[in-house]
Order: C-alpha cells, then sequence, then structure tokens
C-alpha cells in the first residue's frame, strides 16, 4: 500500500498549491453566478514568437469540455465541491440535443456568449468530429455524483430520468449489424482528429460499459423512491400496468442490461490479448462461414504484428485499439485501458496483466513524462494514408504517440482501487510506477507551463502546438497527489453498479 502520510516537501506543497490556485481562481465558468465547470486551457498573453497569431491562438480552448471537465468533476467530489458538479451536470442535461436527427447527444463542449450558452455538438469542430463519449460520459458522471454526494433526489427528478431515457434511445434501437459494440466515425473521443481510429474504437466501448451500468443505477434508484423495484424480474405480461413513463423506464433498464452483459463477453472475447490467446489467433483458418467458426472477423494472420511478442512477454495482457472485420488494431490505448480495469470490463486477474504490461513497458509508456496516449505511433504511409498528413499528429506528436499527463491519474484509479476491492497486487512494480510517475509530473509540469501534451519517444519535449496551463493537467496532478498523498481510498469513487448485482435484480 502507498503510504499516504509520507512528508510533502516544500516543493510539492507549494506546487501542489498553485495548481490549486490556476483551478480555483482562473480556469471556473460563471454562469449565471455560479460555476459551472472549468475551461479546457486558460488563456495565455501570446509571447513575443506568436504576436499576430492571437486570433487562432486559443481556439475553442476557452470552452467548457465536458471530457476535460471529468477529472474537474471527480477533484471537486473529493473536494468537497459537490455542488459545482452537481450544476455542471445540470448544465449539460439542459444541453442535451431534442432535435430529431441527434436526440439525446450531449455537447462536446459548451461556453457563455452575452449571457447565454452555446453549445457545440461537433457542428463547429475543426473537421467537424462528433465527440461521441461526451455522451456516454455524462451518465457515468452523474452515478459518480449521486453515489458520493448521496443527493438520490437529484437523480429522480423527471427530467433527469427523461435526459437517461433520450440517452439510452440512442443506443438501443435496431441497427444493421448484431455486435453489442457502438461504431463511430474517425476521431469521436479524446482522440479527436483522424488517426484510423473509426469503427469499434477501444476508448468508445469501454466508456459504453460504463455508461449502461450507470444508466441502469440511476434508473434503478428512481424505481426504488417509486416503490417499483421489485418488478424489474417480470416481463411485461406478468407485471401490473404501470404509467408510460415507468414503463419504458423497466424495458430501457432490462434491455440494458442484457446489452452490456452481451457487450462485456464481446470485449473480452474479441479485444482481450495475451500471449497464449495470440497463439490461438495465429493458429486460426480464415475464409470460414455459418455459425459455429472461429475467426469471426477473418482475420489473416500478418495482421498480428511481431512487436507484441516482446511487449507482452509470458504475463502482460491488455485490450486491443479496435476490432474490424479483416483489420483489428493492436495499438494499445491506454485511456480504454485503464476504463476497461476501473469499470471491471476485466477480471480481476485481467487486471493485473494489465498492470503487468504497463510497468514492464514504462520506457514506452511512462518515459519523462506519464503517459503515452498510445502505442506505437503511425509511421510513414499509414500516418500519411491515415491521417490525410495530419501535421499535428506526425509520428511521436499529439495523439499519434505523444504524452499526455492528464492520464496518469487513471492508471492511479485502476491500480489502487483494485488492490482494495479485488485482490493483493501480484507484482508490486506498478507501484513504484505510480509514485515516480507523480514526482516526475511533480518535478516537469511547473517548469514546461502545465503543458497540454509532450512529444517524442521519450515525451520530454513540450507539444509543438500543445496549450499551456491545461486545465486537465493541472486537474490530473491534483488527482495523483489526493490519491497518493491524500487519501486513497477514494480509488474507490469510479465504482460503477455491480454488473452481477443488478443482473439479479431482472432475473
Ligand atoms: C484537443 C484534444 C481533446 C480535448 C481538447 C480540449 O482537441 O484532442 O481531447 O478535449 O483539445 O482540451
Amino acid at each position: 500500500m502507498i503510504k499516504s502520510q509520507k512528508k510533502a516537501t516544500s516543493h510539492e506543497k507549494s506546487v501542489i498549491e498553485s495548481a490549486r490556485a490556476l483551478l480555483y481562481e482562473q480556469a471556473l465558468v460563471y454562469y449565471e453566478g455560479k460555476p459551472i465547470g472549468a475551461v479546457a486551457a486558460i488563456p495565455q498573453r501570446p509571447s513575443r514568437f506568436e504576436k499576430g497569431a492571437a486570433s487562432t491562438l486559443d481556439l475553442n480552448y476557452t470552452e467548457v469540455f465536458i471530457r476535460d471537465n471529468v477529472p474537474v468533476m471527480i477533484y471537486f467530489l473529493v473536494d468537497g465541491k459537490a455542488e459545482i458538479v452537481r450544476d455542471f451536470l445540470d448544465t449539460c442535461l439542459s444541453l442535451q440535443s431534442d432535435t430529431f436527427e441527434t436526440a439525446g447527444v450531449f455537447p462536446t463542449s459548451f461556453t457563455e456568449h452575452q449571457g447565454s450558452l452555446v453549445a457545440d455538438y461537433g457542428q463547429r469542430a475543426i473537421g467537424r468530429v462528433a465527440s461521441v463519449d461526451a455522451s456516454l460520459w455524462w451518465p457515468i458522471l452523474a452515478y459518480i455524483y449521486v453515489q458520493r454526494s448521496g443527493d438520490r433526489a437529484w437523480a429522480c427528478q423527471p427530467r433527469v430520468q427523461l435526459g437517461l431515457r433520450r440517452f439510452l434511445g440512442l443506443i438501443l434501437h435496431p441497427w444493421f449489424r448484431d455486435a453489442p459494440t457502438l461504431q463511430v466515425p474517425d476521431g469521436a473521443f479524446m482522440i479527436d482528429r483522424p488517426l484510423d481510429v473509426w469503427g469499434a474504437p477501444l476508448e468508445i466501448q469501454t466508456l459504453l460499459h460504463g455508461a449502461l451500468l450507470s444508466s441502469a443505477g440511476l434508473i434503478q434508484i428512481d424505481l426504488e423512491a417509486k416503490g417499483c423495484c421489485g418488478l424489474l424480474g417480470q416481463s411485461c405480461t406478468e407485471r401490473p400496468k404501470l404509467d408510460d413513463f415507468t414503463e419504458q423506464q423497466v424495458v430501457q433498464f432490462r434491455q440494458t442490461i442484457s446489452w452490456v452483459k452481451r457487450l462485456r463477453n464481446y470485449l473480452l472475447k474479441h479485444y482481450w490479448v495475451n500471449t497464449k490467446s495470440v497463439q490461438v489467433l495465429r493458429r486460426r483458418p480464415t475464409e470460414q462461414y455459418g455459425d459455429s467458426i472461429v475467426n469471426e472477423h477473418n482475420i489473416q494472420v500478418e495482421t498480428i504484428p511481431h512487436w507484441l511478442q516482446n511487449w507482452m512477454g509470458n504475463e502482460g495482457g491488455y485490450l486491443i485499439g479496435n476490432i474490424r472485420t479483416g483489420r483489428p488494431d493492436f495499438r494499445f490505448f491506454t485511456l480504454g485501458n485503464c476504463l476497461g480495469a476501473i469499470f471491471d470490463v476485466l477480471s480481476p486477474f485481467q487486471q493485473q496483466s494489465l498492470f503487468q504490461l504497463i510497468s514492464q513497458n514504462r520506457v514506452d509508456l511512462i518515459g519523462q513524462m506519464p503517459m503515452r496516449i498510445c502505442h506505437p505511433p503511425l509511421e510513414d504511409t499509414d500516418w500519411r494514408k491515415k491521417t490525410g498528413y495530419d501535421r499535428k499528429n506526425l509520428p511521436w506528436c499529439y495523439h499519434n504517440g505523444g504524452h499526455w499527463p492528464c492520464l496518469l491519474w487513471f492508471l492511479a484509479i485502476a491500480v489502487l482501487r483494485h488492490q482494495q476491492r479485488h485482490s493483493p497486487l501480484r507484482e508490486m512494480a506498478i507501484l513504484e510506477v505510480l509514485q515516480s510517475s507523480y514526482e516526475l509530473l511533480l518535478q516537469r509540469l511547473p517548469q514546461q507551463g502545465w503543458a497540454e501534451y509532450f512529444d517524442g519517444p521519450t515525451g520530454l519535449w513540450t507539444g509543438q502546438q500543445a496549450r499551456l496551463n491545461q486545465t486537465w493537467t493541472i486537474t490530473g496532478l491534483l488527482l495523483m497527489h489526493h490519491l497518493l498523498r491524500v487519501n486513497p481510498a477514494d480509488a474507490r469513487i469510479m465504482d460503477l453498479p455491480d454488473l452481477r448485482t443488478l443482473i439479479k435484480l431482472y432475473r
């Protein structure tokens, strides 16, 4: 167990104090007199090199992004500021789209303009990308807020339950395929530019898993308050007549649980790899047809890269980046994997294999700046063809193998929560990785202006186009400090409803 009592040095204290001052005094956005979220990056005066480029300097970084506010809201919860989180959730809910084409979608970002809120659902974003992750994060954050604050009455409000109903309507409907994964265009999540992450990218699927569990948990709270929870196990012919709204809640609850069950099985079957499963994959026949086949996505052995052998070794395992017909993506994506552990898509044993993989590849994934967003980067022809010559995503830069300090706290939650909830760690190296990574952040972030991301194979250089004073960089460090030094037990804050318990309710 990491010692929370380790004595803070004066350097650590002053870095934490300045991070808190940046967050509370400069990053918050106010609407009708109340804070409703934080900007993506605190605006800077342009340096002498940047004069003249000032109008493009901030782009939309002064807006409140739902995804960038995830660490901010988690920090407010552990810091006893639950009312800001409630106001943030309410603001996002008031901006949930109700037009026919996009009903249920939450905005990527929003901003205050001349006294009203203006939202971006992708219609103003660079490349007009749609941020599917924003919609998936809302129910997750809402569930975490209710659990932490005990404010069940908030969850029982009709407008909250209506928001969930609209959200679930986006997922629970017929489509052209029967897989339980969510299909999205390129750049639909934190990686919001083309990087060959279209189809069923991991981060979207682990978020979907979390969002479905959270939605079911929030519906359950309302049904309990209405005394209807016992009806969840009854089919529509067995249960008494309910009002239309409650009937719809029961139907959606049941569909959600069956969806999330299929999704978890699917992810473990098609995305999870370790040395054993890769050897099975390599020997599978191709061109199979019909029901009982072993190579459903018709994957050729040449698509399995050789670097996997060294990278996984005998003990490591992880969820691959994407599954598509004939074209699996074996890149390692940090956030999708951490969320796979935090939301218990992965079994406790698999979580340990993931931690093993991360510590044995710390040179790649941590380097000089924890953590790399994905590994390995797309290079040469792949970079040209798959990113469309995107200069921001050059190899080892930005999303394409760059290092993002805002990712480390997700790993800390995954590891510390595993220790508290599941079993002792098979191997303690990952704790040392967390500790030394935190010390690296303490040293480097203030020196390098709390940059958004870092470039190069070790992440030593400030990202070529990185914003400074990036809010999720600042809060990422505050969360690391909280988890390692103040209260490691708060690693349980992202615990979502347990799938097995939910299944029992509707049997
Ligand atoms: C960049 C990142 C995106 C983030 C946004 C605001 O576009 O790729 O993930 O939400 O900046 O910080």
